[in-house]
């Protein structure tokens, strides 16, 4: 089935008198969420750094282009696969890690509702360090579908080290090593609530099921739990430098993918340090203000990279950025929060039919636009829009 007949279904169920209960557009799926979510919880997904200029220029910044339509195609069919470290997924789109992914569930496991939907799916899943359910209780839920662990690299190096163990033999296929994050960023909207959630011990289940990380405390977590978040306080962010690369790929055989590259000398220096992949992104703008966008990036990181898979979020919203992403040169495109927004809403199914209306609105586009495979989506088929 084509991705683009989710349109059909909606219609013809139209038919006997049902129309959706999810939302079909961006701006109303996070209207919607806002209500539904524990206030802290959505400051801490919706906020970013500093005034957000740059998280709302993230979104923005899609705007500057246009898809360039392509007539007597015939695109009857069109082909959204990618190919990836040696894997055929069946679309372009990744489910980019989100480390409150578990709180945004109304069960509060919504890490696990998130593999589920990459199950259902076949959109893989980066599960974030930061996780309620431990990495090994997620993976099993992602059924065929790919999954990679995102790791926020600890000062402990043996931590570190038994982190990308645990997902290796929990059955990850990647490893996405974040590097703009060894520190938070300054979030005015998280600072008015006084929130970080970690630091109330949530979202810590990879730590402190971890034989590394217990092994530095005096007490267990379970028996002192406040002991455990303050030793975690002090191991969390390695502020990584690039002799560090050679140690971090020598952790794993798995495909690693650096996160956090906007700089075009960053993504051959990483190259050059062996890396299988890099991730264009500047976390959504919730770490540093006053950055460009990070499609304003993806260009010339895609030139530096030289033909390894760059991955690409920050901004998207709609199946047109997800085409435009490609356009520039991304391998794959993530997304953020609409699907926290969709997971707030409906769980698993609220996720489901968000990745469900994305792929579709990319799939009419290339429908109607003339592009039957993402390889024919190009600079050339983009143009800059004149205000
Ligand atoms: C609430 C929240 C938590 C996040 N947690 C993580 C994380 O644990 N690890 C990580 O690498 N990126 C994390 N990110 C960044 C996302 O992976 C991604 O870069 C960002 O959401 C893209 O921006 P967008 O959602 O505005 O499209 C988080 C983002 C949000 C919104």
């Amino acid at each position: 089935m084509a991705y683009g007949d989710f349109q059909n279904e909606i219609y013809f169920r139209g038919l006997g008198g049902t129309v959706p209960t999810l939302p079909m557009a961006y701006h109303e799926l996070e209207q919607r969420a806002r209500a539904a979510m524990v206030p802290s919880t959505l400051s801490y997904v919706a906020g970013g750094a500093g005034d957000e200029r740059t998280q709302r220029a993230n979104v923005s910044a899609f705007d500057q282009w246009g898809l360039i339509p392509r007539m007597f195609v015939g695109a009857a069919v069109r082909d959204l696969s990618v190919r990836l470290f040696g894997m055929t997924l069946p679309s372009p789109l990744f489910l980019a890690p989100i480390g409150v992914i578990g709180l945004c569930a109304q069960d509060g496991h919504g890490d696990i509702a998130t593999a589920r939907a990459a199950a259902r799916t076949g959109v893989p899943m980066v599960a974030s360090t930061l996780t309620v359910d431990p990495l090994e209780l997620v993976a099993p839920e992602l059924g065929s579908t790919p999954g990679f662990f995102q790791l926020y690299t600890p000062t402990e190096k043996d931590l570190a080290a038994s982190l990308l163990q645990r997902a290796e033999q929990a059955g990850f296929e990647a490893i996405v090593v974040t590097l703009d994050t060894w520190i938070t960023g300054w979030r005015p909207r998280d600072l008015s609530w006084s929130n970080f959630p970690q630091l109330r011990a949530l979202c810590l289940a990879n730590y402190f099921s971890d034989p590394v990380f217990r092994s530095l405390l005096v007490k267990s977590p379970e028996d002192d739990p406040q002991a455990a978040v303050m030793q975690w306080t002090r191991i969390f962010g390695n502020p990584l430098q690039w002799h560090d690369l050679a140690w971090l790929r020598s952790l794993t055989r798995l495909p690693l993918i650096v996160k956090g590259i906007c700089h075009p000398e960053d993504a051959r220096r990483a190259k050059d340090g062996g890396v299988d992949a890099i991730y264009c992104s500047n976390h959504g703008g919730r770490q540093a203000n006053g950055g460009l966008p990070a499609l304003d990036c993806l260009a010339a990181v895609v030139d530096a990279a030289d033909g390894l898979p760059v991955l690409f979020d920050s901004g998207v919203r709609t199946g047109a950025d997800v085409i435009k992403a490609l356009a520039l040169g991304a391998t794959a495109v993530g997304i953020g929060r609409p699907y926290a927004y969709g997971l707030a809403l409906g769980g698993v199914e609220g996720v489901v039919h968000v990745l469900r209306v994305l792929l579709a609105e990319v799939d009419l586009i290339m429908a109607v636009d003339g592009y039957p495979a993402l390889g024919e989506l190009t600079r050339e088929s983009l143009k800059e829009v004149k205000c």
